[in-house]
């Protein structure tokens, strides 16, 4: 039997953006999807059901890291994560997923991460309609801060590049971590949830109908990029208050593309009082808005007041792992 998590994680900065090609930063979250692997009778099995087309991810896993012919296990999966909510809870539980499998196959102790991150970025990929960039992944596998661009960043630590033929064409990323200083454990992120379930690959295809509609728009996508940049300095510098303000011109260029809702907008207006900056974080429609925060207590009431469920979580949490 083995047991490997995967934090879920909140976009501060470029989503959306970050599917053209611009930065994005994200950070892994206190809140994890853990997988555990134990011999079945019959066949591959995920939380109970038969391992099919229901589960791409988890079958694509599969095929690429033990094959039909290996010995029938069951997958049992617990999450922490609002699922379908911007939390990253595909490709935690693709990273998670990945883990089990190759510690298992392997039955060594190093995981290779970059090729956990490569297989759980195709498999999200396949599940967008092919636009989908490296971040959910990249932070589901590392953990901490990471920062997806279009250039080696020299203030950040390189770790891997990724590349994927998109209906507009290649992209290529280069995927960092930013080390955090220890001033930024004064901050916490409140995640409010609107309830509202909403589909990545939809949301995405949402953006690039109305980017092929009114081109000019592309501008507000790399003013997006540029705040990334900006955001990942600011946080590495541990200037949270820069960190916030920047977080809420994100969420006004968000909200301009189409992809907030009034669901959202009340619980980014209720979190603002008693946060440095909130916004909705992921692909947005619904899904999940966030704050940054010293006051976490207050502005979780506060969201909790607006309508949304809530977790707190400080900011760059561990990458996935085995658990036993
Ligand atoms: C989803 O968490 C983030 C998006 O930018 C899509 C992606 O990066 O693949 C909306």
């Amino acid at each position: 039997m083995v047991t490997a998590s995967a934090p879920g994680k909140c976009i501060l900065f470029g989503e959306h953006a970050v599917v053209y090609g611009e930065p994005a930063v994200a950070v892994a979250i206190d809140a994890r999807v853990s997988v555990t692997l134990e011999p079945c009778q019959g066949s591959w099995k995920l939380s109970g059901a038969p391992l099919d087309e229901r589960h791409p991810h988890a079958r694509f896993l599969h095929s690429q890291l033990v094959g039909d012919d290996s010995d029938p296990h069951s997958m049992l999966v617990t999450s922490e994560l609002f699922p379908a909510a911007g939390m990253g809870s595909s490709a935690a539980l693709s990273a998670a997923i990945g883990a089990a499998l190759m510690h298992w196959s392997t039955g060594g102790d190093e995981l290779n991460l970059e090729h956990i991150s490569h297989l759980a970025h195709i498999a999200e990929a396949e599940a967008q309609s092919g636009r989908a960039s490296p971040t959910d992944t990249s932070t589901a596998t590392l953990g901490g801060c990471v920062l997806v661009s279009d250039r080696h960043e020299d203030s950040a630590d390189w770790r891997w590049t990724r590349t994927l033929d998109t209906p507009e064409g290649e992209r290529r990323w280069e995927v960092h971590n930013v080390t955090l200083p220890d001033s930024v454990r004064d901050a916490y992120l409140v995640v409010g949830s609107t309830g509202i379930h909403s589909p990545t690959g939809e949301m995405v295809a949402k953006v690039a109908g109305m980017l092929e509609r009114q081109p000019d728009r592309m501008g507000d996508i790399a003013r997006m990029g540029q705040l990334s940049r900006i955001g990942a300095g600011a946080l590495a510098a541990g200037n949270l208050v820069e960190t916030g303000r920047l977080m809420d011109e994100a969420h006004g260029l968000l909200a301009g593309l189409g992809v907030s809702c009034p669901e959202l907008e009340r619980l980014v207006a209720a979190a603002r009082p008693t946060s440095l900056g909130a916004k909705l974080t992921g692909a947005g429609g619904g899904g999940c808005m966030l704050a940054l925060t010293t006051e976490p207590k207050a502005t979780a009431e506060a969201i909790e007041m607006g309508g949304g469920r809530v977790i707190t979580t400080s900011l760059g949490a561990s990458g996935v792992r085995i658990e036993r």
